[in-house]
């Protein structure tokens, strides 16, 4: 059941092992490190559960670990610095290599801390969460949140290898499992509605923690993610439709403060308000807008923003969206299922109307 896709980006491709039993495999580690200096980054809530058995896979090398508060409101500029202080207290050169281990805050933050220490340092993301595993992990998207944003302030740098062991999941509590499901949906979205009927006839399962189905799951979106990052590395142009969901989602994290509600869980009913957008523009029908929102809340997902997020507080929030071109904001939307675009015509009528019409939560 174990097996490995290539992120293909040259000379510095690189492989996402998914499988059993991978954290303690040393043979996943070695190849992608160059030096003898080993900086496992993680948080209070995985350290416990998982750090022991990545230590003994690297017991071959010089060890050091920072562990970090666990919260979407500690992916802050401070919290992240304590990288760089444990990085040099230990006197970790530039042939050091940063673990990434937990879920998506983690991968985020020692990402963006192995791009700028010592003007960047190799990482391998070990991905813990179900969202980190299909998702963040993969295609070097790094950073960090501004109290004004989400992931305001960050870089693109590619991990050396992505380990997703899938027994991490075991321990993962049943609201993360749905969060990281948003991202999933989102595949199907965007570019493949048979994986996304898949989805409709295989949601139970996954939301039992079937292993084929979630196995398959994993495997799928991380097919789907490494095509579209191998063709736009850095977001020029087909990466953006990784988007979709994520510019209402960014304004709902920010709008509530973050860590009230999960990325997964804003993702989700940004998928949603942008399928609730395409079809008031006439590319989507009925019908297509209740699949939406009806594999989102089988997911376990709020299908709408909380009642707080006014059309006024989304519209003040999404103009700081990474998107933003001249002024203009630009949204992915759905021509159809399983097809997306990025479009800066949007109507100003049709977008209040969507930003107003709020499906309770
Ligand atoms: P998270 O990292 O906060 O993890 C969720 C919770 O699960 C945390 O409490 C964490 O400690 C805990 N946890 C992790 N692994 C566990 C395990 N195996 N068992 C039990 N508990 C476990 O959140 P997330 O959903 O993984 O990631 C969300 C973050 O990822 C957001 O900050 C988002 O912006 C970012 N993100 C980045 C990208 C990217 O391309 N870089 C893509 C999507 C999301
Ligand atoms: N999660 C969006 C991206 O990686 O581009």
């Amino acid at each position: 059941m174990n097996e490995s896709l290539q992120v293909e980006l040259g000379a510095r491709a690189y492989p996402i092992h998914i499988g059993t039993g991978l954290l303690a495999e040393t043979a996943l580690y070695g190849p992608h490190i160059r030096g003898d200096q080993l900086m496992v980054v993680t948080n209070e809530r995985v350290a416990p559960l998982y750090l022991e058995p990545v230590r003994q896979a690297l017991a071959a090398y010089r060890v050091q670990q920072v562990i970090l508060p666990d919260g979407e409101q500690f992916k802050t500029l401070e919290v992240w610095n304590r990288i760089f202080d444990a990085l040099l207290d230990a006197r970790f050169g530039r042939d050091s290599t940063l673990i990434a281990l937990g879920g998506g805050v983690i991968g985020d933050m020692a990402g963006f801390a192995a791009a700028c220490y010592q003007r960047g340092v190799d990482f391998i993301q070990v991905p813990t969460t179900l969202l980190a595993q299909v998702d963040s992990s993969v295609g070097g998207k790094t950073g960090i949140n501004h109290p004004a944003g989400k992931n305001m302030i960050g870089a693109f740098h590619q991990p050396r290898a992505v380990v997703a062991d899938l027994d991490t999941l075991d321990t993962l509590p049943q609201r993360e499992l749905s969060a990281g499901l948003a991202e999933v949906i989102k595949y199907g979205l965007i570019r493949d509605a048979g994986f996304l009927a898949w989805l409709e006839s295989h949601m139970a399962e996954l939301l039992a923690r079937d292993a084929d189905a979630l196995a398959y799951a994993i495997r799928r979106s991380c097919e789907i993610k490494a095509e579209i990052v191998a063709a736009d590395e850095l977001e020029s142009g087909q990466r953006a439709l990784l988007n979709l969901g994520h510019t209402f989602g960014h304004a709902i994290e920010t709008g509530v403060g973050y860590g009230a509600w999960l990325h997964g869980e804003a993702v989700g009913a940004g998928l949603c308000m942008a399928a609730d957008l395409s079809r008031r523009l006439g590319w989507l029908a009925d019908a297509d807008l209740e699949r939406v929102r009806r594999l989102v809340a089988r997911a376990g997902l709020p299908i709408g923003p909380p009642a707080e997020m006014t059309a006024g507080r989304f519209l003040e929030l999404m103009v700081v969206d990474k998107k933003v071109q001249k002024g203009q904001l630009r949204l992915v939307l759905l021509p159809q299922l399983g097809d997306a675009l990025v479009t800066d015509q949007v109507d100003a009528e049709s977008l209040q109307a969507s930003l107003c019409a709020h499906v309770p939560v």
